[in-house]
């Protein structure tokens, strides 16, 4: 069973709601950067729904050809192509009564797409070379890490089919915006990673719990996993040390305690705002005080008046601050 390990509140709400929309058959996309859990939030759907004793098909968009990622997912006849010598059925027919998720659905290519589109509106797929459709009972879950409206603005991807995909949205917050999440996540992997290699570890070191919260991490729950199962090997104590803490590299904007000490900078890269320097920094250090808004206020050298209001403006962004 699919287990969703957070603290963060706007995650709870995220959770709860897949559970609530999974007894339909809206067709969802799940949205986020990578390593945010995606594929876990829609096998989530699926074990929650009444489809869950069927199958559930995953077929990642990115990783397959053109060609062959059409006759993957609608099957063909024979003769349909050369090579096709026997007639063979797609990704849609095996999950027939279930769900398929449609893994990175930005990198389909527009042809498909339409032929995706009529999967959706027909409720029957047309195998290459088929002289007659065949009709399918399937769940759909699309996921994605690019922003899909972007697509749409842009003109790769089709706007009727993204309100198709989109009907219910569940957008995953990154791993660096989720209140108390690093916390929450590293000592679960380092349960499930000590169990795994027969260590006894009990926990995590403050020195090595601050350098996981000042990392903005990038790559998400991923990352972290991995940084946890390394640290976990490393470990010759029985607590996990800053030592075994590895790290891809230093964030520039979580580094509130090394600011603090005059260690490091925070820097500017390329692409980032000032603003988003300053989000960066604030939800940190709201982080960093647990939430207490007076702490942080205090500690960033703000009026509470100015904290309050720049949290308000993140909420109209879409944040859960
Ligand atoms: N909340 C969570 N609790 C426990 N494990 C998690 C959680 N979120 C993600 N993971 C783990 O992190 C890893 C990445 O998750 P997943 O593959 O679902 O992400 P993704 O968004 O699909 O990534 P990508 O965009 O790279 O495909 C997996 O090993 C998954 O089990
Ligand atoms: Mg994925």
């Amino acid at each position: 069973m699919t287990d969703i390990m957070t603290g963060d509140r706007r995650m709870r709400e995220l959770i709860a709601l897949a559970k609530t929309v999974a007894a339909s058959k809206a067709t969802v996309l799940v949205q986020g950067e990578s390593g945010t859990g995606k594929e876990l939030m829609a096998s989530l759907v699926h074990e929650n729904s009444n489809r869950a004793s069927r199958p559930f098909v995953a077929i990642n968009c990115a990783a397959i050809p053109e060609n062959l990622l059409e006759s993957e997912l609608f099957g063909y006849e024979r003769g349909a192509f050369t090579g096709a010598v026997t007639s063979k059925a797609g990704r849609f027919e095996f999950a027939n009564g279930g769900t398929i998720l449609l893994d990175e659905i930005s990198e389909m290519d527009v042809r498909l797409q339409a032929k995706l589109l009529r999967v959706i509106q027909e409720g029957e797929v047309d195998r290459i070379g088929g002289r007659k459709p065949i009709p399918v009972d399937v769940r759909i879950i699309a996921t994605t890490n690019r922003n899909l409206a972007e697509c749409v603005k842009e003109g790769t991807f089709r706007e009727d089919l993204f309100y198709r995909l989109n009907v219910v949205n569940l957008t995953l917050p990154p791993l660096r915006e989720r209140i108390g999440d690093v916390g929450v996540l590293s000592s679960h992997f380092v349960k499930v990673y000590a169990d795994k290699n027969g260590k006894t570890i009990s926990g995590i070191a403050p020195e090595a719990a601050s350098l996981l919260d000042a990392h903005n991490w990038p790559g998400n729950i991923r990352e972290l996993e991995n940084v946890v199962e390394r640290a976990v090997i490393t470990a010759q104590e029985t607590t996990i040390q800053a030592r075994d803490i590895v790290l891809e590299r230093r964030s520039p904007i979580n580094l509130i305690a090394a600011v603090d000490d005059g260690q490091e900078k925070i820097t500017w890269e390329p692409g980032r705002t000032l603003d988003d320097i300053e989000r960066g920094v604030i939800l940190e250090a709201l982080n960093y005080h647990q939430g207490n808004r007076t702490h942080t206020a205090k500690a960033l050298g703000i009026s509470i008046r100015t904290l309050r209001n720049k949290l308000a403006d993140y909420r109209r962004l879409g944040m859960n601050v």
